[in-house]
C-alpha cells in the first residue's frame, strides 16, 4: 500500500538524550528513513576545522557548507561497524571523524550561525519531502518539520546523559574523563538553549519522554506504538 501523505516523526532534545539510538531503532521498526540532522552541523564544523577556517566566521563557514556535497544514507552491509548513519562529504566517509569531542564542541558553535542553519534546514526539508522519516535534532519539531504528525522532546538527567556519552566515547577509544564529558555536555546544552536563532526548546504540543529511568527498548516501543495508533486514525 502506498502512502499518499508521508509520516513525519520529529524528535528534538539535548545532547546524549538517546535521540540517535532511539530514532535509528524506531526508523528500522517502522521502515522509515532515519535522518540525523546533528551530523550536518558536525560536518560544517569538520569542514571549517579542516580548512583552517575560524568557527566564528559565519560567511566562511556558510560558503564551505554551500559548496560541499553532503550525503547521508543507512549504513550499507560493509559499513556496519556500530555507526547509526553513514555520512559522506565530497566523496569522503567522515562518519566517525565527525564523532570526536572536538567536533562536538565545534558543531554547537557553527550551529549558532543563522546562514549555516538556513542552508541545512532546506537540505533537511528536501530529504523529508515525500518520504516517511524519523528526523532528530534541536529544531525539527518547530522549524524543519512543523507539520510533523508526531513531535517528541526526548530528555534525561545531566548525569545519566553524561554517563552514557562517556561510555560511548570510551568504547570508541577516546581517552576522556567523566568530568570532562559532563562539562562538555553542559556547555553544549547552554549554547544550544541560548542561541538567538532556533534554540533548543520544547514546544507545548511535543510529547516529552524522560529517558533517565527507561531502557532504549521501552522508549522505542512507546514511540512505535504511538505511531501505529496515529496511522490507524
Ligand atoms: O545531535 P548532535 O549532538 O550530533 O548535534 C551536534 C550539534 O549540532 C549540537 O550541538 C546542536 C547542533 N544541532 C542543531 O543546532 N540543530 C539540529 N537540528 C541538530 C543539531
Amino acid at each position: 500500500m502506498t502512502n499518499i501523505t508521508p509520516f513525519h516523526l520529529a524528535i528534538d532534545g539535548p545532547v546524549a538524550a538517546g535521540k540517535g539510538t532511539v530514532s535509528r531503532l524506531a526508523a528500522d521498526r517502522l521502515g522509515f528513513l532515519y535522518v540525523d540532522t546533528g551530523a550536518m552541523y558536525r560536518v560544517a564544523a569538520y569542514l571549517a576545522i579542516e580548512a583552517g577556517v575560524d568557527l566564528t566566521d559565519e560567511a566562511a563557514v556558510t560558503e564551505l557548507v554551500a559548496i560541499s556535497a553532503i550525503e547521508m544514507h543507512n549504513p550499507l552491509e560493509a559499513e556496519k561497524d556500530g555507526r547509526l548513519t553513514t555520512v559522506i562529504v565530497d566523496g569522503e566517509d567522515v562518519s566517525w571523524k565527525i564523532r570526536t569531542e572536538a567536533i562536538s564542541a565545534g558543531s554547537s558553535k557553527v550551529a549558532a550561525h543563522p546562514k549555516v542553519r538556513e542552508i541545512l534546514v532546506k537540505k533537511q526539508q528536501a530529504i523529508a519531502e515525500g518520504q516517511d522519516v524519523v528526523m532528530e535534532g534541536r529544531d525539527i519539531t518547530y522549524r524543519v518539520l512543523p507539520e510533523a504528525q508526531l513531535k517528541i522532546f526526548l530528555t534525561g538527567s545531566d548525569i545519566i546523559r553524561a554517563k552514557r556519552r562517556h561510555l560511548q566515547l570510551l568504547t570508541r577509544g577516546e581517552d576522556i574523563s567523566y568530568e570532562d564529558v559532563l562539562q562538555g555536555i553542559k556547555q553544549r546544552d547552554e549554547q544550544d538553549l541560548h542561541r538567538t536563532t532556533d534554540p533548543l526548546k520544547k514546544i507545548p504540543e511535543a510529547w516529552e519522554i524522560d529517558t533517565s529511568e527507561l531502557s532504549i527498548e521501552q522508549v522505542v516501543d512507546m514511540i512505535v506504538s504511538r505511531v501505529a495508533v496515529l496511522r490507524s486514525l
